[in-house]
């Protein structure tokens, strides 16, 4: 039993194949090195002490994907390939819908050729819109993005579920992320991003390391205990288990299922600064600065139907969150260009 992971190279991708490979299964790893470098496989390559196949491919090549399904029998798909930049959706919508949703088309058609049905899907919380109140449940109506970005996501969980009433040997698990951050306890891996980094965790650490002067802090006049945006995050480890899980949940069901991956706890933008310099040590100058546009005050999750149909719940503190954060920035300044 194989599980094909595309875009296993990046951020959760990376943390998602080391958890697979010590849960024990054999996995497969596709990824065009358009967000990412080869020294992460190779990190996950020591800490795991296994090999595994990896293939330089761009999904939406279909002969490539097609090779690759014909070397491997796969039993399901881990499907992280994407451009995830909002700020670029909006400049460049036709680089994402091509992407994002045709990538997914072809590599649905690659499946389907080899006989797999089964991917699980990395959506985000951004489906839920601008709309919907906190804490944000499955059943909300989704659909009310605001960018290309989230407009791909949304679009990619409606063909699954259409493609899902129309194959009953289908399956899609919809894993709605909130705002992952941290990385491997172990500092070898970890979010490395290109240029100015666009989330709040990668900013700060930049700024922690001394890269960038400072912090602005985007509006604090929202409706929250601070005034400044209350998000969900959550430790990219915990992240990476819920794959593990729901490969397992995709392995024994059919039907598009969307799922939460989040804790179900908020933290201001001014609760994650003073918690970062409380528990490290490290200060974090900040500055009050305008609301960004399309930001919302509040977004956080309701966790429990990970909790009833996959057996997960996110485990790792904001002290681990923001502990393994410094220890990958500190350790590996320049990521992983060393
Ligand atoms: P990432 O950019 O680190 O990883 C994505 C990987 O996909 C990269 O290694 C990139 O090179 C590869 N890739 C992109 N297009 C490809 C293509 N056409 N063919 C082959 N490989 C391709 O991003 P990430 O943070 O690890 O996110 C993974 C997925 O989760 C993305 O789909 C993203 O949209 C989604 N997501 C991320 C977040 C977040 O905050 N990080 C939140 C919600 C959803
Ligand atoms: C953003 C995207 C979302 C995407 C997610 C993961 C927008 C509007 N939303 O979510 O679609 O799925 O990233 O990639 O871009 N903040 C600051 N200063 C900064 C950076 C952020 O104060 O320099 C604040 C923001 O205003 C927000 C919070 O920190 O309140 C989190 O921001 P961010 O990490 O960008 O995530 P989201 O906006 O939740």
């Amino acid at each position: 039993m194989a599980i094909l992971i595309t875009g296993g190279c990046g951020y959760i991708g990376s943390h998602t194949c080391l958890e697979l490979l010590s849960a024990g299964y054999d996995i497969v790893v596709v990824d065009n090195y358009y967000n990412s470098k080869p020294e992460a496989l190779k990190r996950v390559k020591e800490l795991s002490g296994k090999e595994f196949p990896f293939y330089e491919c761009d999904i939406r090549d279909e002969e490539g994907m097609n090779a690759v399904f014909a070397k491997h029998k796969i039993d399901a798909v881990i499907h992280f390939a994407g451009l995830k930049a909002v700020g670029e959706s909006v400049e460049k919508p036709m680089m994402y819908y091509d992407n994002n949703v045709n990538g997914t088309l072809v590599l649905w058609r690659a499946m389907k050729n080899n006989g797999c049905s089964r991917i699980i899907f990395s959506s985000s919380a951004t489906v839920y819109g601008s709309e919907n109140a906190s804490p944000l449940k499955e059943d909300l109506p989704t659909g009310a993005v605001t960018n290309p970005y989230g407009r791909t996501k949304y679009v990619i969980e409606e063909i699954l579920k259409d493609i899902c009433v129309a194959d009953k040997d289908a399956s899609a698990v919809l894993l709605r992320y909130f705002n992952p951050v941290g990385a491997h306890a172990s500092g070898r891996i970890g979010e490395d991003p290109n240029g100015i980094p666009n989330n709040l965790m990668p900013f700060l650490l930049q700024v922690a390391i001394g890269k960038r002067e400072k912090l602005s802090v985007f509006g604090n006049d929202y409706d929250t205990h601070d005034g400044t945006g209350v998000r969900d995050y959550i430790h990219v480890v915990d992240l990476a288990k819920g794959h593990v899980k729901a490969v397992e949940y995709a392995l024994s069901h059919t039907g598009a299922t969307p799922i939460n991956l989040g804790t179900g706890t908020g933290y201001s933008v001014l609760d994650m600064v003073t918690s970062f310099e409380r528990i490290t040590g490290v200060p974090v100058p900040h500055v009050i600065a305008p609301r960004r546009p399309g930001d919302i005050a509040t977004c956080y999750s309701d966790p429990s139907k990970a909790k009833e149909l996959l057996g997960w719940e996110a485990e790792k503190t904001l002290e681990d969150m923001c502990l393994d954060s410094w220890r990958w920035q500190s350790q590996n300044p320049k990521g992983y260009d060393e």
